[in-house]
């Protein structure tokens, strides 16, 4: 992705695929482009107000049509217990859609998501790999390969 337009449009093409119960994984660096790609995923859903990180709220949620999307940034856990008692385990049900940037901070207790979106800087710009780790994140990777 050359600049944050192409990242949002990363996004864009993985919001057809987003469905309740479903889990994205968002890793890489700071400043990568996790939360651009969330902007671009709720823009495609339809989502026009503002797209805040969650860095500092640890979760932001949105409603939109009847979705429920829960997105989550873990970067200020500093171990896993900190997942265990933030209580965040039962956002991760089958009527909700849950975005995680910074999945590692909550370790191996985070059950691995449908999809894993990761992010490196290339040059001026970024990379995306994308790896799917269930049924349903493969449909999802169909969706966004098609739409890409
Ligand atoms: N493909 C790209 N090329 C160049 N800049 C980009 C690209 N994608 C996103 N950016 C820019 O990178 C900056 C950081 O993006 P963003 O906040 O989405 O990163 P992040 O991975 O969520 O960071 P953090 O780990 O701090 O939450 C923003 O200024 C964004 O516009
Ligand atoms: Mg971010």
């Amino acid at each position: 992705m050359p600049d944050a337009a192409a990242t949002l449009r990363v996004g864009e093409a993985l919001a057809g695929g987003v469905a309740a119960g479903r889990v994205l994984h968002l890793r890489g660096e700071l400043g990568t482009g996790k939360t651009t790609v969330v902007r671009g995923l709720l823009r495609g859903l339809g989502f026009t107000g503002r797209v805040k990180s969650p860095s500092y709220t640890l979760v932001e949620p949105y409603s939109i049509s009847s979705l429920n999307l829960y997105h989550f940034d873990f970067y200020r856990f500093k171990d896993r217990t900190e997942w265990l008692s933030s209580g965040f385990r039962e956002y991760f049900n089958a009527d909700s859609v849950c975005l995680v940037e910074w999945p590692e901070r909550a370790g191996t207790l985070l059950a691995p998501p449908d999809l894993d979106l990761a992010l490196e800087f290339a040059g001026e710009g970024r990379r995306a790999i994308l790896h799917s780790h269930s049924r349903t994140g493969e449909l999802w990777l169909l969706s966004f390969l098609s739409r890409a």
